[in-house]
């Protein structure tokens, strides 16, 4: 079966075409590049022994992903990651974000409507959830006010395709809410590669751990929460991964229950930014360079997942603990400045 992957070449997607190609799905990737490089490609093909088709192509050019389907016209199934995803840019630039995240998407389901039958699987976030009123956070608990256009684009992105799913019997849809995805795949032949200075906390430590960052800047330590440090449930991209394969045979072997879905991917467990530095500095044996500043604007107190839904429903489950994240994240680091 071919899958298309939007943004397959990006730090999410290039995991995911790692797992579909060890499941023996054909996969073809489209992305233009703006936040990833070619050379992805090798690094997908040194793992997996298998080079997926390429084809650089801007999602915003509405004919482009009109010929795409016509010229690949046995493509139904779609996993979509391509996006802008830093948060303080989409408030600078919000016309790019709501652009970008949201015509690409408008622009595949248009295509996908006329199907007899198409998959589409839809990376969201939980930031739709903003602070949780209850932890662990459950599917069923509302959504907040968005605290940025990135955010937004995500609420507005699912209500698009449950609103088109409502219409058209013929499209499957699972939205995954991602929590905080982290670490890279185990060979460190693909891995994270922010742009400029990371906003995450994992890139971040890594690179001040490498050198190419003084110190890092821990944001607030006068939370609600143990230590004072605000609460993530981080989880291994390789698990993330999995999570889309996962979903992806629920839609091809009509499994689910609903067609438009929408499933929490997280640990379930929360960390503080004090235990990651903690578990980073013994995985690496570093002493890790860090100061405590104030608190960052619009961060949550904590958020971490209820999992339930998709260990019963989707019969994925995370496997790979904080610490072994962290290894290979370290592990990658050290690769791409060695
Ligand atoms: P990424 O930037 O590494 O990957 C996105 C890829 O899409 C890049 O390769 C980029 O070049 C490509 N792309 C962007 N706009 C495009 C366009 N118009 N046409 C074609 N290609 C385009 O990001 P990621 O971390 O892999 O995130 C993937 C998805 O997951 C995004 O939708 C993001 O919003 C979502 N998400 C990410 C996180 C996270 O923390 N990384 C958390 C929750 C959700
Ligand atoms: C984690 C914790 C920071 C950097 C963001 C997006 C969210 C989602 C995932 C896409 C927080 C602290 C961070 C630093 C720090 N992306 N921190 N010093 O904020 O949970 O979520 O990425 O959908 O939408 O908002 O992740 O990695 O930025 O921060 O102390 O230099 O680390 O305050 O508590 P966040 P993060």
């Amino acid at each position: 079966m071919k899958i298309l992957v939007t943004g397959g070449l990006g730090y999410i997607g290039s995991h995911v075409v790692v797992e579909l190609l060890n499941e023996n799905f054909e996969v073809v990737i489209l992305d233009n590049l703006s936040n990833s490089s070619e050379n992805v490609l090798d690094g997908i093909t040194a793992i997996t022994h298998k080079k997926p088709e390429f084809i650089k192509l801007d999602l915003r050019e509405k004919s482009a992903v009109q010929d795409f389907f016509k010229k690949y016209s046995d493509v139904s199934g779609v996993i979509h990651f391509a996006a802008s995803k830093a948060v303080g840019e989409s408030v600078e630039l919000p016309l790019l974000y709501y652009e970008n995240n949201l015509n690409t998407l408008i622009y595949l389901l248009s295509q996908l409507k006329d199907k007899n039958n198409a998959q589409f699987i839809f990376s969201s976030s939980c930031t739709v959830y903003g602070q949780a009123d209850e932890l662990p956070i459950t599917e069923s608990a509302p959504t907040k006010p968005a605290e940025s256009p990135y955010g937004n684009t995500k609420q507005i992105g699912e209500e698009i395709i449950k609103d088109i799913c409502k219409v058209t019997p013929n499209l499957n849809a699972i939205a995954l809410r991602y929590f905080n995805p982290i670490g890279a795949h185990e060979s460190a032949e693909i891995g994270e590669l922010p742009l400029g200075v990371p906003q995450n906390l994992v890139p971040y430590i890594t690179q001040t751990a490498i050198g190419m960052r003084e110190e890092l800047s821990v944001f607030g330590d006068d939370y609600p929460t143990e230590d004072g440090t605000c609460i993530r449930d981080y989880i291994h991209v390789v698990d993330l991964a999995k999570a889309h394969v996962a979903a992806l045979k629920r839609l091809v072997n009509a499994k689910n229950k609903d067609n438009f879905e929408v499933f929490n991917i997280g640990t379930g467990k929360g960390s503080s930014v004090l235990e990651v530095i903690t578990a980073f500095e013994k995985v690496s044996n570093t002493k890790l360079n860090y100061k405590i500043v104030d608190r960052r604007e619009g961060d949550i107190t904590a958020a971490y997942a209820d999992t339930h839904k998709a260990n019963t429903e989707l019969g994925w489950k995370s496997i790979y603990s904080l610490e072994k994240a962290l290894l290979s994240s370290w592990k990658w680091e050290q690769k791409i400045r060695s």
